[in-house]
């Protein structure tokens, strides 16, 4: 029998602190501030959007909602952007994704102001995280390290794969784990014998959106399996893993939902709030 990785109970650790440390900026007249962008009326998208403007709220973090029909124009959007980089009172911000196709994602990333950039998504805070530099984070892959480290799992030597390469999660979360000293493998939808290489983890992240395919042999004896999977199914939500079949042979294992969900949200929190200390420092010091 798994230990359950209980993602709600480590997100409100970091919650608490996130709380604890705006209340500390609201002291000095500062109140951390997200601007939420959302196109489109997808409806998923419309639900992470409210779970995190709730997270937010409860640990005191005000958000500016900016909602905008599926049509909206480039120049509108990047308008947008323009002006909360430049609002004071906004120190981080979300582009919901996916955008609709029309728009240009990676300009629109790319326009956020870097030190805003509470996904962790834009191209200098990546480039960052390759060379090793302190900077916002991205919440998905984040937020599992932090589960790792809560719950004691060794990550120094130890193989890690990750199924996924997405530049929200896939690609940061290789990154992550080879900064702690993992051996990271990264497997896709051209890899070789996938079930074969998977079996090798001793931590296993599923980052694919495929409805429980990870099954019993993909997986070692004693691994550590991480599901970052949240699909939308006609049995409702279910993870990239099959958790009935695996829990019985991983040493620890996260469910769905309840997972690395809460991790996320919790994380966008903590770097907004990070992003507010810093441009607060930046005008108390020097
Ligand atoms: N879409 C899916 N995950 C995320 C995320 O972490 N941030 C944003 N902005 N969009 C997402």
């Amino acid at each position: 029998m798994a230990r359950i990785i209980d993602g709600t109970e480590v997100a409100r650790t970091v919650l608490r602190d996130a709380t604890r440390r705006a209340a500390l900026l609201k002291e000095r007249g500062v109140t951390p501030g997200l601007a939420v962008v959302l196109v489109g009326d997808d409806p998923a998208s419309a639900t992470y959007v409210r779970m995190k403007e709730r997270d937010c709220a409860e640990a005191g973090v005000q958000t500016f909602d900016h909602r905008f029909p599926a049509d909206i124009s480039q120049t509108e959007l990047d308008a947008v952007i323009d002006r909360c980089n430049e609002d004071p009172d906004v120190h981080g911000i979300l582009v919901q994704m996916p955008l609709p196709g029309h728009l240009d994602a990676e300009a629109t990333i790319a326009r956020i102001d870097p030190d805003k950039d509470v996904d962790g998504f834009h191209p200098a805070n990546l480039g960052r995280l390759v060379r090793g530099l302190d900077a916002p984070r991205a919440c998905t892959p984040w937020g599992v390290m932090k589960m790792l480290e809560y719950y004691g799992v060794r990550i120094e030597g130890a193989d890690a794969v990750v199924i996924g390469r997405s530049t929200i999660v896939g690609k940061p979360m290789a990154l992550m784990l080879l900064e702690a000293n993992a051996t990271v493998t990264v497997c896709h939808s051209r890899t070789r014998d996938l079930a074969k290489v998977c079996r090798q983890a001793d931590i296993l992240i599923a980052a694919v959106g495929r409805p429980r395919m990870v099954t019993a042999e993909y997986v070692k004896p004693g691994a550590v399996v991480i599901d970052v999977g949240i699909n939308r199914t006609d049995a409702g939500l279910v993870g990239d893993v099959d958790f009935e079949a695996v829990e019985p042979l991983a040493s620890a294992i996260t469910p769905v939902p309840g997972g690395v969900g809460p991790m996320t949200r919790a994380m966008l929190v903590a770097n907004t709030i990070d992003s507010a200390t810093a441009a607060t420092s930046d005008v108390g010091g020097a």
